[in-house]
């Protein structure tokens, strides 16, 4: 077991083991002594297969546990379900002394955190994340938010949590599509800070030893977060492959995953680098063969002018600027302000 604390405006721990789920009603309990009810957010597919345990091991803490299950998928983080979650939290009667937990996958783990950064104007709340995707990076940090029309994440807050329990056992019950999907942030760490990492996942492939590289993630994203917890600069790199990725899921109208939109992304941004002397060739060969080392796709079928409008409202754009993100070589990524009028042109150079 590994225990990563992250020292923002809240320090906490993520913790990174196995048989969490399990130890989760007594670590909340230790954190929050005056809680009495938990509001247990789940989605439909986690639900069935962690929800009874988490709730147990809750009530054995003395927590009064109420649930609210919505359908999976990306569709769901919007306004709607929001409300839903809002109005279930007023209609158990959550006080300001009680604790929201997210029970499952990015989604579940962002409308949650907004959902408790918002009711009352702010309640504590817990991330059990239990995928990949959600364990190294959406549980980290406490970046919150639900998607909008004009675009992904769109409104939210920051909000740390009191805990993260990384149970390693959920990752036994997620789908190959969904863990592939988590490995796209995890290669993503290789690249932006760790030779280390980035030649394991090329050795192992989808077969990397889970304690050590879920762990080693939060690390960097810990260091990034301790940095700048607000996101104004050096965090802002954990947003490589993800301008270009946020456009390419925006334009499947969300078929293409998030991973996979990133690893797509990051593969067009190496080639882009490359192509333009920004990073070797040999830099971008080795990112193409690490993503494809984990099953990831790297290329798309939108054109560089159908991906510009999407990538125009991404939140990272700033006035006539974007900031990209570019890998120099693995392990050495800088911050790139692009003028939006380039924008295309460099896309298309990567594509
Ligand atoms: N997912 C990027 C961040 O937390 O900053």
């Amino acid at each position: 077991m590994k225990t990563i604390t992250v020292e923002a405006s809240k320090k906490y721990d993520v913790i990174v083991g196995h048989g969490l789920l399990n130890e989760a009603g007594e670590r909340i309990r230790s954190l929050l002594p005056k809680a009495q009810r938990a509001a247990v957010i789940s989605d439909d597919n986690v639900a069935p297969l962690y929800l009874e345990r988490a709730t147990k091991s809750l009530e054995k803490a003395g927590f009064e546990v109420l649930s609210f299950v919505f359908p999976h998928g990306e569709p769901s983080k919007n306004g709607e379900t929001y409300l839903q979650i809002l109005n279930f939290m007023a209609a158990g009667q959550i006080t300001r002394s009680d604790v929201a937990v997210a029970l499952g996958g990015g989604v579940v783990g962002d409308i949650t955190g907004f959902a408790a950064a918002t009711f009352l104007r702010g309640i504590s709340y817990v991330q059990l994340p239990t995928s990949l995707l959600a364990m190294v990076d959406s549980s980290v940090g406490g970046k919150t938010a639900i998607d909008l029309k004009e675009g992904k994440n769109l409104a939210g807050a920051f909000c740390q949590p009191e805990v993260v329990l990384c149970d390693l056992e959920t990752l036994d019950t997620l789908s190959p599509e969904f863990f592939i999907d988590g490995s796209a942030e995890v290669i993503k760490y290789g690249v932006l800070e760790d030779q280390q990492l980035f030649s394991h996942l090329m050795e192992r492939g989808l077969a990397f030893e889970k304690e050590y590289v879920i762990s080693r993630c939060v690390e960097i994203k810990r260091d990034y977060v301790t940095e700048d917890e607000f996101d104004t600069g050096v965090r802002r790199k954990l947003n490589l492959g993800h301008t270009v990725g946020h456009a390419i899921e925006k334009c499947s109208a969300y078929g293409i995953s998030h991973g996979r939109g990133v690893a797509i992304g990051l593969a067009i941004i190496a080639r882009a680098c490359a192509q333009k002397g920004l990073c070797s060739a040999l830099c971008r060969d080795d990112i193409i063969a690490g993503l494809k080392a984990l099953e990831l796709p790297t290329e798309t079928e939108y054109s560089s002018s159908q991906l510009l409008q999407p990538m125009l409202s991404d939140k990272k754009r700033t006035g006539s600027t974007v900031s990209l993100i570019i890998p120099k070589a693995i392990a050495d990524c800088d911050i790139y302000p692009l003028p939006v009028e380039e924008l295309e042109n460099f896309v298309k150079s990567g594509l």
